[in-house]
């Protein structure tokens, strides 16, 4: 308790807003319209592959469990799950436009994902309870982490709302290049426990050595 009140908050910034990223997904539905282009892949399609192969290897998920990306964006990460064979997956995401173009790319790929509008902060108790074996977040919480206002509030919300939706037992990948391992570890910890670490490339600065990315598996307690 005392070590998440020290928590500095990030600085705000226009990311952690729903109007930043429905204007981004408006120029990347677009642009998928025009020329093919299915936008940004956040942290890299390396990042994106990390997450698929420990999915893919973990005795603990089988092809066909419930498997939600939180913030899912243009969708490719399902997109990439959807080809390693996993046939239950869902997207959400509070951006339309977001929604759109995912929904356009999984039909030009003749794939099956279930993709939904939702803010993750305003599910309500009824819906999507304890339905998921696995949540996915790639830079989602990142996005909440900075939005303008009651950032900590708001992350708080997060962490039960997914804690919330998913089965006993059940996991949260999450992927982040703005709270270290040590930070995310912490921030989940009243709800979660740390299951596994997925290695990310490091960087040395100063004699110190770190990472840009952190990704954990978490395991809801
Ligand atoms: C950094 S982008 C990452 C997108 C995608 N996960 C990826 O890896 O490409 C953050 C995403 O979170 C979504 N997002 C942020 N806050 C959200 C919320 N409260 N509910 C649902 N989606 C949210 C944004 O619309 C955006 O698609």
């Amino acid at each position: 308790m005392f070590e998440e009140q020290a928590t500095e908050e990030l600085m705000p910034s226009e990311l952690g807003t729903k109007e930043y990223w429905n204007e981004a997904y408006l120029v990347e539905k677009k642009n998928f319209i025009e020329y093919g282009d299915v936008g940004e892949v956040w942290f890299g399609e390396d990042s994106a592959l990390r997450i698929v192969r420990w999915l893919c290897s973990s005795d603990l998920v089988k092809q066909d469990d419930s498997i939600i990306d939180l913030g899912c964006g243009n969708g490719m990460l399902l997109v990439e799950l959807a080809r390693e064979g996993f046939i239950n997956l869902t997207g959400v995401d509070y951006s339309q436009n977001a929604i759109d173009l995912a929904e356009s790319i999984m039909k030009m790929q003749n794939l099956t994902i279930r993709y939904e509008v939702r803010d993750i902060l305003s599910i309500d108790d009824t819906v999507m309870s304890r339905e998921y074996a696995v949540a996915l977040d790639k830079g989602t919480y990142d996005a909440v982490s900075l939005h303008p206002e009651d950032s900590k509030e708001k992350r708080e919300k997060y962490i039960l709302n997914v804690w919330k939706l998913l089965k006993p037992q059940g996991l949260l990948v999450i992927t982040s290049c703005n709270w270290t391992e040590k930070e995310l570890i912490l921030h989940f910890s009243t709800k979660f426990c740390l299951l596994s670490v997925i290695p990310t490339p490091t960087f040395q600065f100063g004699g110190k050595t770190g990472n840009v990315i952190s990704s954990l598996v978490l395991q809801k307690k």
